[in-house]
């Protein structure tokens, strides 16, 4: 069983969610794949009433990294898990650049997701200065040992590592399969050093950036990966489906 998830970013009203899936659930078979759904905070009621009983689960697009309430405009565990999200996105690479979060900020966020009972998605993944001066791997493992400091290894469970190369998000670029199984196993490899041998086999890696109904067929017998993270390509429900039933 693979984990598919959409990430439907800054789209959606409340009303285009319902409209969404309408159009969506029908077409797919959550039995055969584990399908997470990441919207907007503002439509994860809407979609939690309508997935309900479908096997569809939800995730939410952000988590404040400090339990107090003085924080405006930004939403905590509790809100987003009573609003349907079993799943959280924490260090997207459009949340380092834009809005400055780093990986302490990641590794505060994990911390609070899990006290609050939701599973994460941790996005990592190396800029394109950084693959070109062969500095990727470092890269990669200073993300995640840097996000996970002072996580426990019966936590990796309700974590999900997402290998996201900043290069390849919306660019229609996509690493090779050798490229991409090679980060996967330096991503396995740190948790093997960090954790044990066997947290590094069991941890769910998936990939995003780029992928489409045309080119998502290049990865699917790479054994190593669990997973696929869909940006742009989830945004046509039909269009969704259509890349969910190929795999
Ligand atoms: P694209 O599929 O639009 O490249 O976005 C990927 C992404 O950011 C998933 O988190």
């Amino acid at each position: 069983m693979k984990k598919i998830i959409g990430n439907f970013k800054m789209n959606q009203t409340p009303s285009q969610t319902k409209d969404y899936l309408i159009n969506f659930l029908p077409r797919v078979d959550a039995t055969k794949n584990e399908i997470i759904l990441c919207f907007p905070a503002t439509s994860l009621t809407t979609a939690k009433f309508l997935v309900e009983g479908r096997g569809v689960k939800l995730g939410g697009q952000n988590i404040c990294d400090e339990e107090i309430n003085h924080n405006m405009g930004e939403v905590n565990g509790v809100m987003i898990r009573e609003a349907g999200a079993e799943y959280v996105v924490v260090g997207h690479s459009e949340r380092r650049s834009k809005y400055k979060e780093n990986t302490r900020t990641n590794n505060r966020k994990i911390k609070i997701a899990l006290k609050n009972r939701l599973k994460v998605i941790l996005c990592v993944g190396e800029n394109l200065a950084e693959r070109n001066t062969l500095k990727m791997l470092d890269s990669l493992k200073n993300q995640i040992e840097e996000s996970l400091k002072g996580i426990y290894e019966n936590e990796l469970q309700h974590i999900t590592i997402a290998y996201e190369p900043i290069w390849a998000i919306g660019t229609g670029k996509l690493p090779t399969n050798k490229e991409l199984e090679n980060a996967v196993k330096a991503i396995r490899k740190v948790i093997c050093d960090d954790f044990s041998e066997k947290a590094g086999q069991s941890i769910d890696v998936v990939y995003g950036g780029s992928l489409d109904a045309k080119n998502i067929g290049q990865y699917l017998k790479l054994d190593t990966i669990d997973g696929f993270f869909v940006g742009g390509s989830c945004l046509d429900p039909a269009g969704f489906a259509q890349i969910i039933k190929l795999i």
